[in-house]
């Protein structure tokens, strides 16, 4: 959002309500293993704004996880480094917090739910006294006044029989459960930003729509702004408004979720869109085999050149296997890092 010019001449940041409640600008997450560094995410742009919900999908190791873990600053400082420009929630820089001030937001005002959720939970330790536990972390209440926060929280996740369950340990409860668990701990303490790094992967479908239809009326009646990982173009069309295609540490396409959904520009989001199999009246065809996009998801070196995508484009000319490929948008915050697309705006401009 664009500072303003104030009466005196001064230059004044909006007001908070009119900011959005994330805005990250050229984050970049670096790991050094014993091949090298790995540019995970390289340079990525995204904005949530308050109560919103945008969806982030991609293959497997495009860099979803480890964009959600850099925004909390969770990753490992031995081998990795977070660089960015900034990523502004609610309009201060997290990227310039002290490890104190960051453990003060996580949790607290942004949480997460982890992709291995499932593991997460503390096998030894009661469902009640692990919600006691991050509630008290983060407010000055008494052990009742927890608890009873705590049970608030298990009824908001609509866990059957909550009081019963806070005295449950994790391997009483069925997957599911531990899911809705998992999520109550993220919402205890009422954040504004939920990170949720595929919470339904390991689901079967009833409980997955269960899961989805909970995170929505959280979003609806909390206004808790969602960060939704998934790898289900069909999660994104029912939960989000806008959409992140990533690959290989970029985003490659966003855009609401409708154009994105109804009219991929980027050759990658078109391919994943073919791999989404179609189910008609629950019989699957021939011609519904999923279509695989040839070759595998690179890891990024860092003296990758060009678009990371092209090995495995069916549109790809010479050039975009060594220049970066540019920004083209299509207006209303549709946008696509590819060569080809400007070269058809081009086409398009010269036939016109
Ligand atoms: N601690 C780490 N050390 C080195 N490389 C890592 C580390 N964590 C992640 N990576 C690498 O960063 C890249 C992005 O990983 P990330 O976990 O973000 O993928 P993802 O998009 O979440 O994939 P998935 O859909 O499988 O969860 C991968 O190449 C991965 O191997
Ligand atoms: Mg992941």
């Amino acid at each position: 959002m664009s500072s303003r010019t104030g009466e005196d001449g001064s230059v004044t940041q909006p007001p908070r309500a009119e900011q959005p409640l994330l805005q990250v600008e050229g984050l970049r997450t670096h790991f050094s293993t014993e091949h090298g560094v790995v540019k995970a995410v390289d340079g990525v742009d995204f904005t949530i704004e308050r109560g919103g919900i945008l969806g982030m999908v991609g293959e497997s190791g495009s860099g979803k996880s480890v964009t959600g873990l850099s925004i909390l600053r969770l990753l490992d400082p031995r081998n990795s480094t977070i660089a960015g420009d900034r990523v502004l929630f609610d309009g201060e820089d997290l990227l310039t917090k002290s490890d104190k001030e960051m453990r003060a937001i996580r949790g607290r005002r942004i949480s997460m739910v982890f992709q291995n959720a499932m593991t997460a939970l503390d096998p030894f330790f009661r469902v009640g006294d692990q919600l006691v536990e991050i509630i008290q972390l983060h407010q000055r209440l008494g052990r009742r006044e927890a608890r009873a926060k705590a049970l608030e929280a298990l009824e908001l996740v609509r866990i059957p029989e909550a009081g019963r369950r806070l005295s449950s340990y994790p391997h009483q409860l069925s997957g599911g459960q531990r899911q809705r668990v998992m999520i109550a701990l993220a919402l205890a303490c009422g954040p504004d930003l939920l990170i949720a790094d595929e919470p339904t992967t390991a689901l079967d479908a009833t409980v997955q729509k269960q899961i989805i239809d909970l995170l929505l009326d959280v979003n609806r009646e909390l206004g808790t702004a969602i960060l939704m990982v998934t790898h289900d173009f069909g999660v994104v069309a029912r939960m989000c408004r806008t959409v992140a295609v990533m690959y290989a540490g970029r985003i490659v396409e966003a855009g609401d979720v409708r154009t994105v959904l109804e009219r991929p520009e980027h050759p990658y989001t078109l391919g994943l869109m073919r791999a989404v199999p179609r189910v008609r009246s629950g019989v699957r065809r021939k011609s519904d085999r999923l279509y695989q996009i040839m070759g595998a998801p690179p890891v990024r070196a860092a003296d990758a050149e060009g678009c990371a995508f092209a090995p495995r484009c069916p549109e790809a000319a010479p050039h975009c296997s060594t220049e970066e490929p540019p920004r083209v948008e299509f207006g209303n915050g549709h946008a696509v890092l590819c060569h080809e697309r400007v070269a058809s705006e081009e086409a398009g401009r010269v036939s016109a």
